[in-house]
């Protein structure tokens, strides 16, 4: 496995992997690697012919207030990891190397409408530096195929319509959420939380599949009678809730009924931890 931190010393052993190899796949990550980053691996693997994974902690992406200094950062482990599962390169930039006037003044991609809704609103500015250091790292690797989390739902539906806006040439797949046990969306900020947290955060997962069977239940609406009594109780068992929202799944607008294929999102904070998940929800046709 090639370690390249240099992003000027990228092509030389990018084009003998794509001329030893052939159809490159990406899979773009902040590091501290769990079994979800190693499953968007694995999906890699199957659908190219070499894996490329970038490990950058992008400051762009975190507001003023947020937890970037303080991001676990687990350099040495992630790499272990990514040798076995047979990954042939890995981009680990530093901050120069991506933004070298400074992510504040850098030019930033936005994606209006889906970039805007749910943690576009929490976290302002948060999708502009996804994209753009998405757009970058793409402009790098130059892959053929790049693959993202369905955990990270808004995050997906925002990088597709990047990559169609843009005419990239890239096919973004999407790799399931991996789970614990107990049905936690695997997440780096999961550690974050205390024992009592932990505990309760699986919560949320719960409350997702129970709406969501109902709402499948009750195509007609309105969804506020399901939604509505789930939002007090997870607030009522210590939740802070951003939002449980059900959006149409390709335009994010804000539905009241299951015409059409939906996603319920859900954000929510135990005390100074935010955890998001979702569930996708086929219309009744
Ligand atoms: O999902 C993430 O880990 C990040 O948002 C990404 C796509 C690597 C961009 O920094």
């Amino acid at each position: 496995m090639i370690v390249v931190s240099d992003t000027a010393a990228l092509e030389q052993p990018l084009t003998a992997l794509r001329h030893r190899a052939g159809r490159i796949a990406f899979v773009p990550t902040m590091g501290n690697l769990h079994d979800g980053h190693l499953a968007l691996v694995r999906q890699a693997r199957a659908a190219g012919d070499a894996v490329v994974v970038s490990i950058f902690v992008n400051p762009m992406q975190f507001a003023a207030h947020e937890d970037l200094d303080t991001y676990p950062r687990t350099l040495d482990d992630d790499l272990s990891a990514l040798r076995e599962a047979g990954v042939d390169l890995v981009l680990t930039p530093d901050k120069e190397g991506i933004y070298p006037d400074g992510s504040a003044q850098h030019t930033a991609i936005h994606v209006p409408v889906l970039g805007d809704a749910l943690c576009g609103k929490d976290r302002p500015g948060h999708f502009d530096g996804v994209c753009t250091v998405v757009y970058k790292l793409f402009q790098l690797v130059g892959p053929d195929i790049a693959v993202f989390g369905e955990k990270d739902l808004q995050q997906l539906l925002i990088i597709k319509k990047m990559v169609a806006d843009l005419s990239l040439p890239i096919d973004i797949q999407s790799g399931p959420t991996q789970r614990s046990e107990d049905g936690l969306a695997l997440s780096s900020r999961n550690q974050y939380l205390s024992a009592s947290e932990r505990a309760l955060a699986p919560l949320l997962w719960h409350t997702l599949q129970s709406c969501g069977m109902a709402l499948t239940e009750t195509p007609e609406g309105p969804s506020a009678s399901i939604i509505d009594p789930a939002r007090e109780a997870l607030e009522h068992a210590g939740f802070t809730v951003d939002y449980l929202e059900l959006r149409e799944m390709s335009t994010l607008q804000l539905v009241d009924n299951m015409d059409q294929d939906c996603a319920l999102f859900v954000a929510a904070r135990l005390g100074n931890t935010r955890l998001i998940d979702n569930i996708q929800l086929t219309a009744s046709r």
